[in-house]
Parts: C-alpha cells; sequence; structure tokens
C-alpha cells in the first residue's frame, strides 16, 4: 500500500522564485532565506518519494473569480508553469500521477468531501516556488506531483477544521491506494503576511512561532482556531496558514498513529513583504 512518510511546509513567496530565476540567491538579502533549505534540499535527495501531494493556492491565475473551486484536485498527466503576468518561470513542467489522483478523488468525494476535478491547469507561484526552495533548479522535478488548490483568496474560504478533516480524508485515501509508493504531502503558503491597506507589510513573528509549536504539538486543538483570528494576528494573506493543516490532517498521529519527528525547522524575516516559515515533519 502507500505510505505518508512525512509533510513538508512552507512559504511560497514569488519573489523567491524570481530571485532564483534571476540567479540572485548569493546576494546578502536572500542568502539567508536559501540557508534555511539548505538541509532541506539534501534532506528530499535522500527521502526520494515517489509521488508529492502539493496543497497550494491558486491566486486568480488558473482560476478567475469567474469560478472559484474551494478544493480542487489536479488529475492531469501534467501541468505548464503558468504566466502571471512576466512569462512562466523557467522551471520544469509538473508531471502528474492521474491513477493516484483519480483514486484519490473517488477516495475523498465518497468520504464526503466535495472536490472539484481539475483535467487542465497552469500553476502559478503558490506550487512552483515550494518545488524549487526543496529542489534547486532541477532539469526535471524529482518525481510526480498531484497539485491540490484551495481557495484562500476569495471569500467565504475554508476553515482550519474543514483543512484538517480533510487531510484526514486525504490520508485515509492515500493509504488505501494499493501500490507501494513513498508519498509526501506538502501544505503551502504563509506565514504573516499582508500585502495591501494600511497595514501592508504586517508581520506577527510571535504568533507564527505559536502556530509553528502548536502545528507540531496539537493540530486537532490549533484546527479550532476561527479564521478571524489568522486574518487579525497574520495579515490578510496569513490564512494561507489553514492549507498547512490539510498536509498535517494527513500525518499518521491524525488517524491514531504516533507522533511524528521534526526533521526541520526554521522561520525567518524578511522575504519581500512576508515571513517565511518552513518546516518538515516525519512519520514514525
Ligand atoms: C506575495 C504574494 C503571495 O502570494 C504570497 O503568498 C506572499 C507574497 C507577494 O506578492 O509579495
Ligand atoms: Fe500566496
Amino acid at each position: 500500500m502507500a505510505r505518508i512518510t512525512a509533510s513538508v511546509y512552507t512559504s511560497h513567496v514569488p519573489a523567491i522564485g524570481a530571485a532564483i530565476d534571476m540567479k540572485k540567491t548569493g546576494e546578502d538579502y536572500w542568502k539567508p532565506v536559501f540557508k534555511g533549505y539548505e538541509f532541506s534540499k539534501e534532506w528530499l535527495k535522500n527521502e526520494k518519494p515517489d509521488v508529492i501531494f502539493l496543497v497550494f493556492n491558486d491566486h486568480a491565475t488558473a482560476f478567475s473569480l469567474d469560478f472559484i473551486p474551494t478544493f480542487a484536485i489536479g488529475t492531469a498527466a501534467e501541468y505548464t508553469p503558468a504566466d502571471e503576468g512576466w512569462g512562466p518561470r523557467p522551471v520544469p513542467k509538473v508531471i502528474g500521477h492521474p491513477q493516484l489522483a483519480a483514486h484519490i478523488a473517488q477516495s475523498v468525494i465518497q468520504d464526503d468531501f466535495d472536490l472539484t476535478i481539475v483535467n487542465k491547469m497552469d500553476v502559478d507561484h503558490g506550487l512552483t516556488v515550494p518545488l524549487s526552495l526543496m529542489c534547486g533548479e532541477p532539469q526535471a522535478w524529482p518525481c510526480p506531483v498531484i497539485p491540490f488548490a484551495v481557495n484562500v483568496v476569495q471569500y467565504p474560504v475554508p476553515s482550519g477544521r474543514r483543512c484538517y478533516m480533510l487531510g484526514q480524508a486525504i490520508g485515509r485515501a492515500i493509504r488505501s491506494y494499493d501500490e507501494d509508493l513513498n508519498v509526501q504531502i506538502w501544505g503551502t503558503g504563509g506565514m504573516s503576511h499582508q500585502l495591501q491597506g494600511p497595514r501592508a507589510g504586517l508581520i506577527n513573528r510571535e504568533w507564527d512561532n505559536a502556530f509553528l509549536d502548536q502545528l507540531i504539538a496539537d493540530p486537532d486543538a490549533l484546527s479550532k482556531k476561527p479564521h478571524i483570528d489568522y486574518v487579525r494576528e497574520a495579515g490578510s494573506e496569513g490564512i494561507e496558514l489553514v492549507m498547512w493543516l490539510i498536509a498535517r490532517g494527513a500525518m499518521s498521529d491524525a488517524a491514531g498513529g504516533p507522533k511524528p519527528k521534526v526533521a526541520h525547522r526554521f522561520y525567518h524575516v524578511p522575504a519581500s513583504n512576508t515571513a517565511v516559515g518552513h518546516l518538515i515533519l516525519e512519520n514514525a
């Protein structure tokens, strides 16, 4: 059967993608950001996942305001990096895993979570920047990726509780797939940031670190945090953090198994207008 071996959490700041693409990673401003991912790149090479289930949000790129799926699973064979206004990022195309994605859709929908099925989608910085941070600049991404898009842009957005329970359902779905696959689940976006209005540039280090502590130790309690707390404390775009609860809900302890081990934790300010947070949890 397929196994979920680890979960990875990371911010997806578009300026990080631009820094990589424009060869600026060695500049003083960016050095500390990329240093926080040196361990992670080595770790990923050693872990050799067969599939990455990547929870991210589309930023009105693939989905316009014409139609707004709350939860959308990518079932395509491949996905092209999106043009977000200055040309597509020069990164490899993303190879999907249609069989596992279809199995997860079947299982999760029968488990009472309504998903939108997406057979064609360009993927924006929400998906490609986490891959770049974790993989560097390879010719091809190391394994197939199942993109899972969550609406955290247009209200109403899903609650942390809904996200955590959906993660549990995704965990059940993956663990019931009849092939011995090493699957990782990634939760992306965050940490505190507000990109517009009088509070633009808001950073709340204390809140971010408390979020990381609770994500590790007591995600069930964390999932009960109302969405207004994210917006008030972590800024309007801090709401992206609910996506981390999907990845966390898929870990073994959320299904009655042992607690995961913290393999790596990193926090840094600033990157563009945001705080960068990053965590790797390994299942026992
Ligand atoms: C920015 C955009 C994002 O989607 C995000 O999550 C963080 C930062 C930005 O434009 O700086
Ligand atoms: Fe974002």
